[in-house]
């Protein structure tokens, strides 16, 4: 899509370019280059009139900055990622909706635990994100599942 001289996404351009076969309608809230930060919750209510269309919001460049409302902002799916936050690399998370229909690309492996582990620390960081699990105890069968597995 083109952007504005701002670098602003239009919503009603948006919303004329979704056809039959538009499935995800992906949007980076703030851009660190030239700074814009996108009209999402305006966008989000046009996605929203699309039945079937799935709105992601890439919050990554954002996160460190402003507040982030999945809420206010109408996003289905909004990413973060761990080392724009003084994370650690490779970790990030990624906001579901409730009642949102997505299939895991990847199962298990030997980051699940620092991955879960970072996002229950940090989802506060953010205001508006909300801690949506705890790792697990040691003493747990979860953790048996998890023979790889370590605490930082
Ligand atoms: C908009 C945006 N999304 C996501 C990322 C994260 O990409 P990566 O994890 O490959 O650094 C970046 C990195 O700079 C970014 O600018």
């Amino acid at each position: 899509m083109l952007v504005d001289r701002y670098g602003r996404v239009d919503p009603d351009e948006l919303d004329a370019a979704i056809t039959d076969r538009t499935i995800l309608v992906s949007i980076m809230l703030a851009n660190n280059e030239v700074g814009t930060i996108q009209p999402i919750a305006e966008i989000a209510e046009k996605v929203r009139g699309h039945r079937g269309v799935l709105f992601h919001v890439d919050a990554v460049q954002a996160a460190p900055h402003i507040e982030l409302d999945v809420r206010s902002l109408g996003a289905d799916l909004l990413s973060i990622a761990a080392h724009k936050l003084e994370g650690p690399k490779g970790v990030g998370a990624l906001f579901v909706r409730h009642g949102t229909h997505i299939l895991a690309q990847q199962h298990g492996g030997d980051t699940v635990l620092e991955n879960l582990a970072w996002s229950c620390l940090h989802c506060n960081k953010p205001a508006g994100l909300r801690r949506v699990g705890r790792a697990p105890s040691r003493q747990s069968s979860l953790w048996a599942t998890m023979p790889t597995n370590r605490i930082n």
